[in-house]
């Protein structure tokens, strides 16, 4: 993972009463993608980056979570991670967590800190397959 860049500037995200419990929302910064959940009154928030490939977790828009509702879950093999710690549970990469966003808090305002690492940008394999195609 590339921990080379840094999110230099603080950016708002949204109010805890924006969300209900265990909705999420999403957020793109610099090409990359993060999202928040809510649970028992607070935020927790991860990049939007799978530790099994490096691909987004969802393939629809603020759906994040298994049937339960309960865990975070991968749309493309089905790993599943807590919410609290983003722990992997279950799954190809089990034992293995999500990259963890740090916020900020001010009067029940959620804010990306700044000055935290991002990950690389997320692998585009549809691009990549259109430009193996063309090399071959
Ligand atoms: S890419 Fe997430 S489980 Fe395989």
């Amino acid at each position: 993972m590339d921990k080379g860049t840094l999110l230099e500037q603080e950016i708002a995200l949204c109010q805890l009463d924006d969300l209900q419990e265990m909705q999420t929302i999403e957020l793109s910064i610099e090409e990359r993608k993060l999202f928040a959940i809510r649970r028992d009154n607070q935020l927790y928030a991860y990049w939007n980056s799978c530790p099994h490939l490096g691909i987004p977790l969802n393939w629809m828009p603020d759906k994040f979570l298994d049937l339960d509702g309960s865990l975070i879950q991968c749309s493309s093999h089905g790993a599943l991670f807590q919410v609290d710690s983003g722990e992997c549970i279950a799954g190809p990469c089990a034992g293995d967590h999500l990259m963890q966003v740090e916020l900020r808090v001010e009067d029940g305002s959620y804010y990306v800190a700044a000055n935290q690492p991002m990950p690389a940008p997320p692998i585009n394999l549809r691009a990549q397959a259109l430009a193996d195609l063309e090399d071959s």
